[in-house]
């Protein structure tokens, strides 16, 4: 083998893992609740987006593959299974073109109103093997409140037709809904694990500000349930969870068999990740950035090669303990006490001994982790909140 063989090889070995996001801001119609980037485009300003999309996983690629392998990527939104059939292909050719990729975990967020078997077969041949679905419900009526543009059958035949095409499928579901009923979280529950689903996100509604939803509530036209009533939502999704043999790995992220996310792994664990696409965020070896939030200025900062930071964040080592323990604490394996020491160099129970002492009935305390008992993990806040430095 000549030296310069053997250079490539170790350059290789010694690549660091990445994650990558990809945001589309696209949406059939816009939900009442929902304050997420994205706005009705039709398939002109796909095509003025994804190129430009395209273009900046070029530049990105330039920057960062020499370093970098990526093992996750997220294509999220917005809408990400409303793109043509050609653009799901022609994003992820640009993808793996242009970075040096081991992908163990491919995720496209999709609704069910955009979902056939085209689109899933243009999914699958673009490299995705799993598939987050939109579900929030299978209650009609409820649906229909939250302004979705499908019902509970298509997101049936969504779940079917995924998990048919060899996904693994997760769904979302929301609960705190206005006129929700436990019985709706249970059955919406039972119908998912029924359909083969091996992961479930649960999202709490979250009332966000200039919202139609906002103003309904504002109206009096829905009513908001109270934290109370939201907390005993929670509670209770969680043992309906459990009941059907769902694991909680995070606060709000329930699976069987091992299936928890990879890619947002990454954010619970301060790993890697790069975002591309209008709005997204990146943190890149302790460094946090966003691209902006607007079509006028990403395009024109694509158009002239230049890949956006705003917002840089460089945290002092204070600044990134607080964020990995945070974090950690939403999660059930909890803080690495070993990957704390390789960070930081020092000794969880030495640096938090006055928190752990503290909290000591909330904790599952062990040699190699610490994490927040099951039954404390909705209160999370007010215990993390000892760990800050
Ligand atoms: C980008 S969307 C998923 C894909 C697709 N856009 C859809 O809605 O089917 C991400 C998820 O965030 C959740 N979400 C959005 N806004 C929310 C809010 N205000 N409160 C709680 N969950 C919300 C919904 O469960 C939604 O499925
Ligand atoms: S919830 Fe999903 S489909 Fe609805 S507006 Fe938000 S991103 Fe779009």
């Amino acid at each position: 083998m000549s030296l310069s063989d053997f250079v490539a090889i170790v350059r290789e070995m010694e690549k660091k893992s990445l994650g990558i996001y990809l945001h589309i801001p696209f949406c059939r119609s816009r939900c009442i609740y929902c304050d997420f980037v994205s706005s009705v485009g039709d398939e002109k300003n796909m095509d003025d987006y994804v190129r430009r999309l395209i273009r900046e996983i070029e530049l990105a690629g330039k920057e960062y593959s020499d370093a970098y392998k990526v093992d996750t990527v997220y294509i999220g939104g917005g809408t990400p299974s409303l793109l043509p059939e050609r653009h799901l292909l022609e994003i992820s050719r640009a993808l793996f073109d242009n970075f040096d990729t081991n992908v163990q975990e491919f995720t496209a967020e999709a609704n069910p109103c955009t979902v056939d078997i085209g689109k899933l077969d243009a999914l699958y041949r673009s490299g995705a093997n799993r598939l987050s679905i939109g579900v929030q419900t299978f209650d009609d009526g409820l649906l229909k409140m939250l302004g979705r543009r499908h019902d509970s059958k298509s997101a049936e035949r969504a779940i079917e037709l995924a998990v048919k095409r060899g996904f693994d499928v997760s769904a979302d579901l929301m609960i705190g809904l206005p006129d929700q009923t436990f019985g709706d979280v249970s059955r919406s529950i039972d119908r998912a694990d029924a359909l083969g689903v091996e992961h479930i996100s649960v999202y709490m509604l979250s009332v966000e500000e200039g919202t139609k939803l906002d103003n309904l509530i504002k109206n009096g036209v829905l009513i908001a349930k109270s934290e109370d009533e939201s907390a005993d939502f929670y509670d209770f999704a969680c043992e309906e969870l459990k009941k059907r043999g769902f694991d909680r790995y995070e606060v709000s992220n329930f699976c069987k068999g091992g299936k928890y996310s990879r890619h947002n792994m990454r954010y619970w664990r301060r790993a890697d990740y790069l975002g591309l696409g209008i709005s997204a965020h990146s943190l890149m070896e302790g460094r946090r950035w966003r691209n902006c939030r607007d079509f006028d200025g990403y395009y024109k900062s694509i158009d002239e090669d230049r890949l956006q930071r705003l917002d840089i964040e460089v945290l002092d080592a204070d600044g990134e303990k607080n964020e990995t323990v945070m974090l950690a604490l939403r999660l059930k394996d909890g803080i690495d006490v070993g990957a704390y020491k390789a960070k930081f160099g020092s000794d969880v129970f030495d640096e938090y001994a006055v928190a752990l002492q503290k909290n000591a009935k909330y904790l599952d305390i062990f040699p190699d982790r610490v994490s927040i008992k099951d039954e404390y993990l909705k209160v999370m806040n007010s215990i993390a909140v000892d760990f800050l430095k």
